[in-house]
């Protein structure tokens, strides 16, 4: 199940996973030996299919009722159990009664368990997490998806977004800079995975790529983050790195991390960020963070992925006027064009980057882009294309915003 903007999410498991389709336009099936929702920022659930069928919710009702009855009849302990149903035309009293019936059947079989009321059709995201659903034999959330054509999808919950994690990471920073506008953390997650793509890089070996099975770090406070694979010898550059949020995930994600940026109050915050996140989850990597002008610095190498928010001009809280835009995205497309060309001629050929630059919604929704979106093959870099989402789709923004993140998924050439 995909996040608020299913765009991000579907390219993210794409770049991930490679072999995805669009099961509705808010889920996906994934063709995966494993699967770690905490490793990715656009998925909020997911599960392993359990059964197919076509139908209504009765269909789906009677196929859960009957298989679950005699899946769990002889199960040890007590079960918790929740229902989500997506893209059914039914009342969310009809969901609630069949995991009552469910509950009946097995209390027959002496099988007690706790049935999660229903408040909606489906559980949100901090039910499923609160509950631990997915995470225990016994914690179970069923989801029961069903797209236009009435096929259904019957899945058991590997787990939910950890919103708990996310939003300690996010809040509980030492240091936050409201004005350089700071990028939210699951945003990040999904930056470094569609740089860092299963299909893509030359640089990386298929024994390096996500995602991998390694155990996830538990903070004191018992907040799960992901922590995966050894890529301990993949170096991820962020020559924006503001207060460090891309440094942060990408180091929580196994990478080691560099970051440059112009201010020297910004690279203080990223180190104290940085300090603090690897006393809080044990992170022990190793890190340069330094002074620099991404228009002209020298970064040391190596570099095997590049992953940024560059700059993104000021914030607006209306549209601005004609002459204020066009200057304001002069500007931003001459620092990003200047980076673009002195980074190029520093990476090897093949080097994977995701880089956030802006685009400015007007009232009537349409975007207007930097320049250089166009020019992209001239200034060295080859845009990546996806199978299941155009590169148009990639914007990240919330509905009060007027500054919205493009994201462009990059090769050096
Ligand atoms: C949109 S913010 C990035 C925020 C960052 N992602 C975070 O999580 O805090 C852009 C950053 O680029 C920096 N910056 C602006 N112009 C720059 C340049 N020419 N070279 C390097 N950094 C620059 C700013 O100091 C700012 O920290």
């Amino acid at each position: 199940m995909l996040g608020r903007q299913p765009a991000l999410g579907m390219a993210e498991l794409e770049r991930t996973f490679g072999d995805v389709t669009w099961f509705t336009d808010s889920a996906a099936c994934v063709m995966a030996d494993s699967f770690d929702v905490t490793r990715l920022g656009g998925t909020l659930k997911a599960g392993v299919v359990t059964g197919e069928l076509s139908g209504d919710w009765r269909r789906a009702s009677e196929h859960i009722v009957k298989y679950y009855s005699n899946k769990w009849g002889n199960f040890e302990g007590k079960l918790t159990l929740g229902i989500s149903a997506y893209g059914f035309k039914v009342q969310t009293r009809d969901i609630q009664k069949t995991g009552v019936i469910l509950k009946q059947r097995l209390r027959a079989k002496k099988v007690s368990m706790r049935l999660i009321p229903n408040v909606d059709a489906a559980h949100n995201t901090a039910t499923s997490h609160h509950n631990k659903l997915g995470l225990a034999p016994n914690k179970v959330e069923l989801l029961i998806v069903r797209n236009k054509s009435g096929k259904v999808i019957i899945a058991e919950s590997v787990g939910a977004q950890n919103i708990t994690a996310l939003a300690a990471r996010d809040q509980g920073r030492p240091k936050r800079d409201a004005f350089v506008g700071m990028l939210p953390p699951k945003l990040a997650q999904t930056m470094v995975n569609l740089a860092l793509s299963a299909s893509g890089s030359r640089n990386l070996s298929p024994a390096e790529l996500p995602p991998s099975t390694a155990p996830a770090v538990t903070s004191e406070a018992g907040e799960t983050v992901p922590k995966t694979g050894n890529h301990s010898d993949i170096t991820i550059l962020d020559p924006f790195c503001g207060t460090g949020v891309i440094l942060q995930e990408a180091a929580l994600l196994g990478y080691n991390v560099y970051g440059t940026d112009l201010a020297d109050k910004m690279v203080d915050y990223s180190k104290v960020n940085m300090d603090w996140l690897s006393t809080k989850y044990n992170t022990s990597r190793t890190y340069k963070i330094e002074v620099g002008d991404a228009m002209d610095t020298k970064w040391q190498q190596p570099i095997d992925a590049v992953v940024c928010e560059g700059y993104l001009g000021q914030p607006f809280s209306a549209p601005p006027s004609p002459a204020k835009l066009t200057e304001v995205r002069g500007n931003c497309d001459h620092i990003m064009g200047k980076f673009l060309t002195n980074i190029g001629a520093q990476l090897k050929s093949g080097t994977p980057l995701c880089v956030a630059i802006p685009a400015w919604r007007s009232t009537d929704g349409s975007f207007t882009h930097l320049p250089l979106v166009d020019n992209l093959a001239k200034l060295g870099y080859k845009q990546i294309e996806l199978k299941n989402v155009r590169t148009a789709e990639l914007l990240y923004y919330r509905e009060d915003q007027v500054v919205a993140r493009e994201l462009l998924i990059l090769e050096k050439i």
